[in-house]
């Protein structure tokens, strides 16, 4: 008898699917490895040695001090306190041990939100243009995406889009402030609005609707522009944060997911008592020893945002004299900006030919964008920048 299944589950290959640009991108980029005249503005990664406080932290917990020091471990005491307290001042709420749960960055903090408030079927409301990820995380759950775009001027969120788009299955907000990759910071008055409404049609459609604040970028600011947490305005509120970027070091995984103080007592009992269990059931969804050990010495430790302001600027200054429309990133270590000539696949294969690589507006469903990445070195950036000029005029000019 014929078979008449293929061997990917489904929710693999509808996860497959969904971040297939993505993955055919990033494979076509391998093909430059080793060649050091590529000039690499797409993925935000590490391009010069890491910081001196996560080699210091990392190796200083490397040489085991009793037996059970690489023995399993979960949610840890030590930097489960050093996370909340440094959460209670950074957001001005009271977080206790007990509402963080440690993960491998934001990856697992978001798919470990997913797995204790989404059920199969559940829909997710995504603003658009926004991280390419959440997309295929939710396939794998069985949710479903629901794509709203913000303003395609200001880059804030549409409140009457949302408010359209939320129905009986609706269960989860994403918000990812400051966003990859508009660099947008939300203000205080947007997201209270945007909680008003969330309780309103949770009411409407007679259960919970959960906001996901998606921060791993919350200390990556430029200018002083401050941040609120939507944790601060709605009590449904699950944050994430990763290491990752502020010690832009993505391979050491380390984040954490925090629940709002807010959050009425039964369900933040409710919430609490599920973590381990959840982690557990997801394959060990906990941070390695070391990473868990390092947190404390980890917590002060960033990149020089002094040096990434520099970088901003000169970029943004540069190609807006070149006739570039750029948006000013209030946070991230993004550009993000329209492609000249209106064709984004055409922008990218032009700069390409002259060894210059910027990330195409269509991995993030903005085929007339780019994506520019700010951690390559001012080195990588000076030598860019004829590039951007020369096509940039070009295509300016429809030719
Ligand atoms: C908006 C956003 N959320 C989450 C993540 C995941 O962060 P990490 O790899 O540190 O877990 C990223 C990484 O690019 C991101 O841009």
């Amino acid at each position: 008898m014929a078979l008449t299944r293929t061997e990917l589950s489904t929710r693999a290959r509808a996860a497959v699917g969904e971040i297939g640009p993505v993955t055919d991108f990033f494979a076509s980029l391998r093909e430059l490895d080793g060649r050091d005249d590529v000039l690499d503005l797409t993925f935000g990664n590490p391009h010069e040695m890491p910081l001196d406080g996560l080699v210091r932290a990392i190796s200083s917990h490397t040489e085991p001090r009793s037996v059970d020091w690489f023995a399993y471990k979960s949610n840890e005491n030590e930097p489960r306190e050093v996370i909340s307290t440094a959460l209670t001042t950074e957001l001005g709420l009271d977080f206790a041990p007990e509402d963080v749960a440690l993960t491998q960055g934001a990856f697992g903090a978001i798919a470990l939100a997913l797995r204790l408030v989404g059920d199969a079927g559940d829909e997710a409301i995504l603003p658009t243009p926004g991280w390419f990820c959440y997309a295929p995380m939710l396939r794998l759950v069985d949710m479903a995406p629901v794509k709203v775009p913000l303003d395609p001027q200001t880059y804030d969120l549409d409140l009457a889009a949302i408010e359209r788009a939320i129905t009986p299955r609706t269960r989860v907000v994403v918000v990812n402030s400051p966003a990859n990759p508009t660099g947008r910071v939300y203000p205080r008055q947007q997201l209270e609005s945007l909680a008003d409404l969330l309780e309103s049609a949770s009411v409407r459609i007679g259960r919970r609707v959960w906001l996901l604040s998606d921060e791993p970028y919350r200390r990556i600011r430029f200018d002083g522009v401050p941040f609120v947490s939507p944790a601060a305005c709605y009590p449904w509120t699950l944050v994430d944060y990763s290491y990752g970027k502020v010690l832009l070091a993505p391979g050491q995984r380390l984040g954490y997911l925090a629940l709002s103080p807010l959050l009425p007592t039964p369900e933040r009992d409710a919430l609490r008592a599920a973590l381990v269990p959840v982690q557990l059931s997801m394959g060990w969804g906990f941070p390695d020893a070391i990473m868990q050990y390092s947190v404390a010495d980890l917590e002060d430790v960033s990149i020089d945002l002094v040096e990434l302001t520099r970088k901003r600027d000169r970029m943004l200054g540069a190609l807006r004299s070149a006739g570039y429309r750029v948006t000013r990133p209030e946070g991230t270590f993004y550009l993000w900006g329209d492609a000249p000539g209106g064709d984004a696949a055409r922008f990218v294969a032009a700069l390409a030919e002259r060894d210059v690589y910027v990330m195409p507006g269509t991995l993030f469903e903005r085929p007339q964008h780019f994506r520019i990445s700010l951690t390559a070195t001012m080195g990588t950036i000076e030598r860019a920048l004829p590039a951007f000029d020369d096509v940039g005029a070009r295509l300016l000019a429809g030719r």
